[in-house]
């Protein structure tokens, strides 16, 4: 079999456009035949004829051996799309890259906004339309607890302008001010009333807006049944960094985000139409207050360290200590801090200790919380009443920022102190809310994003609302992709090629030269046990099991603003249900619409939702040379990932296990192999690029780093290749791509390339090299040097650029 590709190779001339082929024609009608010329054309049409005949035969005697060309409507599209994005003028064996990607960049145009584009991205945009269609189509399901009517009610709700535009701002004078006693610019708060933990309690939970903290659910990677909360900091506005509040060199930032707010509060006061007559004093009372509080959460921000392992035990606290414990010793942290930077009188509640080096003075200081400031059990079991108690432990991310808050708060100016804290929670409430009122509001954001940052491209009103959408139903969204765009057959074919290529790996495993055979029976009864997430999960096609997740959310058509307020209510009771229960090692951690695939070592897990399984990643109906080399060596790249040198850190239950259970041998042999891939990807370089400075420079790959990823990407192609090959002895040889001329494992590695074409602008690659990463192209050429498959594939001649002289190891 091998043997008669190779003839077929023969044939092939890389240097005409499509191959071997050629399309002769004839102009009959200018024929001019006399008799005798009719009687020599008989003779020979009947030679032709038996010709024709025989051949027939020898075709039928070599069926099993010599594919047939396949002209059906999809080889002839997989054709085409490949051969409109290779350069087949460029040598395949000098750079294999050029010649399966050479005319991406032509044709595969960068938007304005964008500064890279792959062919990853080409699919993900292609499915964001279908989602674009479906949300358009009519509903299917409109029954009033229908999650597919609730979704598009909301989707729509956020497209009427006209809604938005009669009631400008007063969805959050009506809806969020009353909830906040009432706001000091417009006269109607009354100081003595204010209470901070009241406050707090409506912000932080019931408005669903991070003021003081931001929390997330996720598990715990102590004891991984469980999940548990985090608390970060929070505060800065959206689009402020920390340091922005501190530095002193950029006034104008600061100045451009003060306009912001006092835009802002200028519409709130138009549209409450009240008669305040020190109007401006009390906005600018407002912009002050605001920014004084963020420029102290910044400061204190500053000050704090960062928890390294946030997992620790010194890093968890209940929530009773974080209350009351702030003597807990444990829990002091060793700060330096430079007296030059932060004045002494800034930082009271400290013991400290000082020091003098080069002319600097440095102080450690213990931060004391001061009791109860925050109730700290009361506001966390407001936001999370089913989960926690006051015994529940808490990780903290920056644990100094959190135990200052309460500091922060007792050394505010108590003439102002609650004026202060009412302002500042009610700009958070205002910047957070404002892009969901009209386009003035809207705007007003896009004016400030102009100021900072010169960008004045906007994501327009369709894709604002779909990216909300797609944050906060993407269960529902999901299932309308599935179940309009994603056949069962697709997914069930998919995992057909898993199968294939996780039984070339065991293979090659019992054929592995550097694993031993402790090593090996580990591995093997790991890959038995990894998970496959492929396609969808089941659920997504039941629409009473849909329905159920959201039936607790309500969904108006014709009330946007209070729709944003029940999704925000919608998404705590999921959070606390979620803290509550153990770890769901079902869900999905992708929406079924990404195109991502991913492995996830925690739970010994491989990823690969619908919206990848899609032309020319994957797709049933495509020649599974084409699957086989995209899907199929990334597959082949991940599962190795879970037996290679990162894998060994996590059982097969997921569990880390810092010794690791490669033996001692393995991880001795494997030291060589790794050598020989390091020594091949050593002084090798990626460009040029045009560097900042105007020069052209080469840029070395950081071997060290990426040899072992380069030797799971290397794997995962000889995988899917030798994968490949056993499908076809199972299931017959696939008929040649038509037009082209390649064979079937050309055309393999073609297809795995061309997953990786991109279109780049030069200052994106030039700091993705600097950065250390590998670039497509760079990364495409080692590895398929480096496989002598492919090197046969294509008769590539040694000393050629792509056949490495010396091929490694690889599993
Ligand atoms: C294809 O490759 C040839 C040879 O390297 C080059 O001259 C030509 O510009 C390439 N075509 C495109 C569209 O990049
Ligand atoms: C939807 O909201 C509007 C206000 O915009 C209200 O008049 C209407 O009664 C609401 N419909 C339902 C079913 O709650
Ligand atoms: C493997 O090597 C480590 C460190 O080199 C050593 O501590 C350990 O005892 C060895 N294990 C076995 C089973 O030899
Ligand atoms: C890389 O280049 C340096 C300097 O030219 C040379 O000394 C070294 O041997 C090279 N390393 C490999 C693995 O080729």
């Amino acid at each position: 079999m091998t043997d008669n590709k190779e003839d077929n190779l023969k044939e092939f001339n890389p240097n005409s456009k499509f191959g071997n082929l050629s399309v002769p024609s004839f102009n009959f009608s200018s024929m001019n035949w006399t008799r005798r010329e009719y009687i020599l054309g008989g003779v020979l049409t009947a030679t032709l004829l038996i010709m024709f005949i025989l051949a027939g035969f020898l075709g039928a005697a070599h069926n099993k051996t010599v594919p047939k060309t396949c002209n059906n409507a999809r080889c002839l599209e997989m054709a085409a799309y490949v051969a409109y994005t290779m350069n087949s003028s460029v040598d395949p064996c000098t750079d294999f890259y050029q010649y399966a990607c050479g005319t991406y960049s032509s044709f595969k145009y960068l938007e304005p906004d964008h500064t890279s584009r792959t062919v990853m991205d080409d699919v993900y945009h292609r499915n964001e339309d279908k989602l674009r269609n479906l949300l358009e189509a009519p509903t299917k399901r409109s029954t009033e607890w229908a999650a597919e009517l609730k979704l598009k009610d909301l989707f729509n709700s956020c497209l009427d302008d006209y809604l938005k535009e009669r009631r400008r701002g007063r969805p959050f004078i009506e809806k969020i001010l009353p909830k906040m006693g009432g706001w000091y610019v417009l006269n109607s708060w009354d100081s003595n009333q204010f209470d901070l933990n009241s406050n707090l309690k409506t912000v932080q939970t019931d408005l669903w807006v991070a003021a003081f903290w931001t929390n997330s659910v996720g598990f715990d990677w102590k004891d991984w049944d469980k999940n548990v909360v985090q608390l970060y900091p929070a505060g800065s506005g959206k689009y402020m960094s920390w340091s922005y509040y501190t530095r002193t060199d950029n006034q104008k930032v600061k100045d451009d985000y003060k306009k912001f707010m006092r835009r802002l509060a200028n519409l709130i006061a138009r549209d409450s139409k009240l008669n305040i007559p020190d109007i401006d004093s009390r906005i600018e009372d407002f912009v002050s207050d605001a920014f004084t509080m963020e420029t102290k959460l910044a400061e204190l921000y500053k000050r704090s360290a960062v928890n390294r392992d946030r997992f620790e035990t010194s890093s968890r606290i209940t929530l009773n200590d974080l209350k009351i414990n702030s003597g807990n010793v444990q829990f002091f942290s060793l700060l330096v801090i430079r007296v030059d930077e932060i004045g002494m009188e800034e930082v009271p509640h400290r013991l400290d200790w000082s020091h003098e080096s080069k002319g600097t003075t440095y102080t450690a200081v213990l931060e004391h919380c001061p009791n109860g400031v925050i109730d700290w059990v009361a506001q966390m079991q407001y936001e999370f009443p089913n989960a926690l108690t006051k015994d529940s432990s808490v990780i903290l991310y920056k644990k100094d920022f959190i135990f200052g808050l309460g500091s922060l708060v007792n050394n505010l100016d108590s003439g102002t102190k609650n004026r202060m804290l009412h302002n500042y929670f009610i700009w958070r409430l205002l910047e957070s809310y404002a892009t969901h009122l009209s386009w003035e509001y809207v705007h007003a954001n896009r004016e400030y994003y102009v100021d900072i940052r010169g960008q004045t491209e906007f994501l327009g009103t369709w894709k604002y609302c779909y990216q909300y959408i797609d944050k906060k139903m993407p269960e529902a969204l999901s299932s309308l992709f599935v179940r309009d765009h994603f056949a069962d057959k697709n997914r069930d074919k998919a995992k057909e090629i898993t199968d294939y290529v996780t039984k070339a790996l065991i293979s090659e495993i019992d054929d592995n030269k550097f694993l031993d055979s402790a090593t090996k029976k580990i591995a093997k009864s790991k890959l038995a046990k990894t998970v496959y997430k492929i396609g969808y999960p089941d659920f997504m096609l039941s629409a009473d099991k849909l329905d159920k997740i959201y039936s607790s959310l309500a969904i108006n058509r014709t009330d946007y603003f209070q729709n944003i307020m029940n999704v925000n209510q919608f998404e705590k009771v999921h959070y606390d249900n979620e803290l509550a229960g153990d770890v769901d090692r079902t869900k999905w951690v992708y929406n079924v619409y990404d195109t991502s695939m991913a492995v996830l070592f925690y739970w010994n897990e491989i990823i690969v939702p619908a919206g990848f399984l899609q032309s020319p990643l994957y797709d049933y109906k495509n020649p599974h040379y084409a699957n086989f080399g995209s899907m199929g060596s990334l597959i082949g790249h991940f599962m190795t990932n879970m037996i290679d040198e990162r894998g060994r850190y996590w059982s097969e239950k997921g569990k880390w296990t810092p010794q690791t259970w490669w033996t001692n041998g393995t991880k001795t042999n494997y030291a060589s192999v790794k050598q020989c891939v390091l020594n091949y990807y050593t002084n090798k370089t990626q460009g040029p690029y045009i560097a900042p400075d105007g020069t052209s420079e080469m840029i070395p790959i950081k071997a060290k780093w990426y040899a072992r990823r380069a030797i799971s990407y290397t794997t995962g192609i000889k995988l899917a290749l030798k994968a490949y090959r056993k499908w076809e002895s199972d299931n017959g040889v696939e008929p040649l791509s038509p037009v082209l001329g390649l064979t079937n494992d050309q055309m393999f590695f073609v297809a795995q390339a061309q997953s990786y074409c991109y279109n780049r602008k030069n200052a994106a690659a030039y700091s993705n090299a600097v950065r250390g990463r590998v670039e497509e192209d760079v990364r495409t050429n080692l590895a398929m040097s480096q496989i002598s498959e492919f090197t046969r594939a294509f008769k590539c001649k040694p000393g050629s650029q792509m056949n490495a002289p010396s091929k490694c190891a690889y599993y």
